[in-house]
């Protein structure tokens, strides 16, 4: 790690990583520290992991990374306030008590009344999540508090569906208006209704670099802009592998770039399939420099790789990282830093 360049100074954009409590000590801390700048909590800011149960807020492993990247000068994006995963069951169901006294959960319906049980639980999520990371580390935008922007909505798109919407709990309680009002809520919470306000507001999701998903997106995007929701900007996960054309990358980045709105990629991995041979790690490593060639042409307002290592990855099999479980710089990092490198 001593001899090679920071990822981070070789890059246009604030450059990011996923990362856990692991990444906090030891050889992987020094890793992150030395190539981000910025790093996505991978899964202690998801509502299963603060609010486990109705009203019991459990903030201690998003503090820890929260610390770590004060002490260590990271800026901080936030995932997620409301996704279909990783939600408790309770946020969408009540309790009813039947002749004998026995109580059981059953799902909200679609009465005015559900409908506010849900619309209280949404606020009250996004507005204790915002306070407490206020109140712990300072105003957004000031010095002490690294948080820079948030997963408002995560994986709301469903390109089968007539309005484009995912037929998620949120959507069969709330109907489509649950996203815009997600965003106002955390307009008003993180940036005090200031458009302009330091914590940008993200829609985020997977496939957008497919023409049908990406036409999705574009409309609710479109839409929701129209209807006056304080979107800040569009999140690309790009979850792609060696196969995905970067043409089609590049497409989506033209579709939105009208909107005027921040576009990030926010989960970004290139997975191998088959067998992981040297052969294949060097394709990578040119896939990697293509598309790096290509994003460097956007003023993103952030790339965050969704993992550290391929050990470290969700989609491990594929290798799908900058760096293997040795935390050693694979093709796919010379392929960033410098494609002279590549054999
Ligand atoms: O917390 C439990 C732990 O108590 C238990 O012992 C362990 C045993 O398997 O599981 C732990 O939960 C795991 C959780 O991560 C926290 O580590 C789940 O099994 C595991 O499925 C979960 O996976 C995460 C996944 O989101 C869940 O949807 C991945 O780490 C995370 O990388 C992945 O990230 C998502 C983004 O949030 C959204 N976009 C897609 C992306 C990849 O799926």
């Amino acid at each position: 790690q001593d001899d090679i360049p920071s990822l981070k100074d070789v890059v246009p954009w604030p450059f990011g990583v996923a990362i856990d409590e692991r990444e906090t000590t030891g050889a992987s801390s020094q890793l992150v520290t030395k190539h981000f700048g910025q790093f996505t909590p991978e899964n202690q800011m998801k509502p299963e992991a603060i609010q486990p149960t109705e009203g019991e807020f459990t903030f201690a492993a998003a503090d820890a990374l929260m610390d770590f990247a004060v002490d260590n000068d990271l800026r901080v994006y936030g995932h997620t306030l409301v996704w279909h995963s990783q939600t408790p069951d309770w946020f969408f169901e009540k309790t009813v008590t039947d002749a004998e006294g026995v109580e059981t959960a059953v799902p909200l319906s679609t009465s005015a009344e559900d409908q506010a049980v849900l619309r209280a639980r949404m606020r009250t999520h996004i507005e204790t999540v915002a306070e407490h990371f206020r109140t712990t580390y300072g105003e957004y935008g000031t010095a002490g508090n690294p948080i820079v922007g948030f997963d408002v909505v995560n994986e709301v798109i469903a390109e089968s569906e007539p309005d484009g919407l995912r037929r998620s709990e949120w959507f069969r309680v709330l109907g489509p208006g649950y996203i815009a009002e997600a965003f106002e809520i955390a307009s008003e919470a993180f940036n005090g209704g200031d458009p302009e306000g330091p914590v940008a507001l993200f829609i985020n999701d997977y496939n957008t670099e497919l023409p049908a998903k990406r036409e999705a997106m574009f409309s609710v995007v479109e839409d929701l802009l129209a209807a006056g929701a304080p979107v800040d900007g569009v999140g690309h996960q790009l979850h792609v592998s060696l196969a995905q054309p970067i043409g089609q990358i590049k497409e989506t980045l033209d579709r939105f770039a009208p909107l005027g709105l921040l576009q990030n990629v926010s989960e970004l991995d290139v997975g191998i399939d088959g067998t992981i041979t040297q052969e294949k790690l060097v394709e990578q490593g040119y896939y990697y420099a293509d598309l790096f060639d290509v994003l460097r042409d956007y003023d993103l307002s952030s790339v965050t790789v969704w993992g550290p290592t391929d050990t470290r990855s969700w989609r491990s099999e594929g290798s799908p990282l900058l760096f293997d479980g040795q935390l050693q710089a694979k093709p796919a990092y010379w392929g960033i830093v410098d494609r002279a490198q590549l054999p």
